[in-house]
Order: C-alpha cells, then structure tokens, then sequence
C-alpha cells in the first residue's frame, strides 16, 4: 500500500511523533509513505517527499514543529481544486491519505472523504478543541508551557505588589487558560465560553489585597470577550482564511483593572511560546498512538474516519463527529475552578 500524510492548519508539538508513527508502522505491513508539505497545498502542487522507516525518522520523536511544513487555504479554494486532488493522488499511486490536522482540517479531510477518496484524520490542536476525542496532542505541551510561564510570574509579581495577566491561546475555547490557571494556582480565569464581567475581576484582586496578600495573577484566554454593556472592546475581524483575529484582550483587562484599582499591572502575552518546542512525554505518547492506529486503520480498508481518544482507548469514528460543532468547556468544569479565585 501507499500512504500519504501532511500536516494542516497551525503547528503542533507532537506532529512529527505521528508522522513517525504512521512510517513504522506502514513500513511494519510493507507499505510506504509519502509526506505532503505544508498542508494542502502541498497536495494541490503535488510537492511530495518520500518518508522512509530509517534512524532519521526515529529521530523526529522529540522534535517540534513538523517535518513537513504546513499551511492554510481557503475552504473555496480547497474545494474548487478537488480535480486537481484526485489527479495527483491518483499519479503518485496513493491508496489512502492521513491529513493531520484540527477542526478545519479534519472538515477538509471529510470533504475529500464524500469525494471517494480514501480518508484517516488524525486530530491535532493545542487548543484542545476538537470534537469527538478527549484530547489532541500538543495541547498537554501547551498547557505546560503556560504552567511553567504562570509559576514563574507568581515569584516577580508578588516581589512588586503587582496584578499579572497573563494572556494564553485559545481562540474559541478556554482549555489552556482553565488547565494551565488551575495548576499555576491562578487567582481568575476567562474563557471564551463566559464572558466576563470586569468589575468581578477587579473586586476579586481587591479581595485579595484586603486578606494581606501582595498579588493576584489572572489568566485569560485570547478569544475572550467581556459581556455585553460591560467594557468597550473592539473584537477584531477575520483573517484571509476566515479565521477570527485578536486585539489583545489581556492587555485591554489589565488596563482596566489598573484605571478601576489603581494596583500596579503587567500583562504577558504567551502567544506562540506554547505551540513551539518539543512536545511533552504525554503528547509524544498519543501522537505515537494516533499515527499507529491511523496507518494500521488503512491497512484494515477503514476510510472516512479519524483516530480519537476515548479515556485509555484509541477509537475511530467517523468524520463527521469530529467536525461541525467545537468541544468547549464544561460549565461545571468552569465552576469548578471559579471555587478556587481571590
Ligand atoms: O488553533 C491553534 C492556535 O494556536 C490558536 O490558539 C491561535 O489563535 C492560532 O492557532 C494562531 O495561529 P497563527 O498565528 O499561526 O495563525
């Protein structure tokens, strides 16, 4: 059989130990594999390498980023060049195609899947917002990045009596702010999936200060978004591929909290910190897993699918559960962690 596979959409820590895990275990049923780079356009141009089971594929476990190089289309451009997909599938003796990716992506892999071509997803994002699946990998990387971020900032912040922002990724979902703000021991967390009220923020600092304490840090997720009639907040627009853009949410919070309080604020913002370097020992071991269960699905004829986590299993299911609608945060999961603010 001939594999091919190509990474989509924004890097990922964890890429390449899929990649690595699709190679030996195609190489394992006498099949070979050929990467795309940099995502569908790879695909569109027919720019491809050929991945071999050697001790350089080996040695990708650890590293992040990804071998192949990625990129972003436009859904309309990616749909209009569906001929020119099916050729140069069809030249190259392709039999399945592994697209490693997030929600956008995965949409692209089912769209290729009702077009008949042969189809495993393999679901990646460090926001951790893919449907379907427990978690992607990339997103325990991230969460530990911000972690260790979060740590260090209580020592500097508490030195100068000083409020703390610190602004994490998550566009739509606020997985890496509740994740990485409950194990830094975050005094506030906003996510996307509440708006917030900032004078909560404000009067959960003051608390703070009142009880003797000498700081606050308060993690904030970067697609956050004050409730309606709260705070004046210009919420950005849309990117060329129609994804949404940012204006700093953490660094318009702390502005506030410092004009309402008076406290002493700075705002950090982690930005693509989180989704560099090599990946954690977790993401290394579910990367390995999807990109094992991924390449040992083609061999079983099972197309139209994506590999998932489901508590100690790896699942397949089918496209369209990964697809369409975006794994948020729990209410209770929120509530929980509000317990533990000021
Ligand atoms: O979707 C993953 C993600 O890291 C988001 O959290 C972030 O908003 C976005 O990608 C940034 O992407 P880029 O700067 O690469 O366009």
């Amino acid at each position: 059989m001939r594999i091919a596979t190509l990474t989509s959409g924004g890097d990922c820590p964890g890429l390449n130990a899929v990649i690595r895990g699709i190679v030996r275990t195609a190489a394992d049923f006498g099949s070979t594999v050929v990467g795309y780079e940099d995502g569908w356009v790879g695909l569109m141009e027919d720019r491809r390498i050929q991945l071999y089971d050697d001790e350089n594929i080996d040695r990708i476990l650890l590293r992040g980023g990804t071998i192949l190089g990625t990129g972003r289309l436009h859904p309309d451009e990616f749909k209009s060049g569906i001929d020119r997909i099916k050729a140069n599938l069809e030249d190259a003796g392709i039999d399945a195609l592994i697209p490693i990716g997030g929600e956008g992506t995965l949409k692209g892999a089912k769209w290729l899947a009702d077009n008949d071509i042969p189809v495993v997803g393999v679901p990646k994002t460090i926001d951790n917002d893919v449907n379907g699946t427990d978690y992607t990998f990339g997103f325990d990387t991230a969460v530990c990045v911000a972690t260790d971020a979060i740590d260090r900032l209580h020592t500097t912040a508490e030195s100068h009596n000083r409020v703390m922002i610190v602004e994490v990724m998550g566009r739509h979902v606020g997985w890496i702010a509740l994740h990485s703000g409950m194990a830094g021991g975050a005094h506030y967390i906003v996510v996307p999936e509440e708006p917030f009220d900032i004078a909560e923020i404000c009067k959960a600092m003051e608390r703070r200060f009142q009880m003797g304490e000498k700081y606050g840090i308060v993690v904030v997720a970067e697609g956050a978004l004050p409730k309606p009639g709260t705070m004046d907040f210009n919420e950005g627009g849309v990117d060329q591929f129609g994804h949404q853009t940012f204006n700093g949410i953490g660094q318009v919070i702390g502005d506030e909290i410092k004009r309402r309080t008076g406290h002493d604020v700075r705002t950090t913002v982690l930005g693509h910190i989180q989704r560099g370097g090599t990946p954690t020992a977790y993401d290394r071991v579910l990367a390995t897993r999807y990109g094992v269960h991924a390449a040992r699905a083609c061999h079983e004829g099972k197309f139209g699918i994506c590999v998932a986590l489901h508590g100690e299993h790896i699942d397949l299911i089918p496209l369209e559960e990964a697809v369409g609608t975006l794994k948020r945060v729990p209410i209770g999961r929120i509530r929980t962690a509000q317990q533990l603010f000021g």
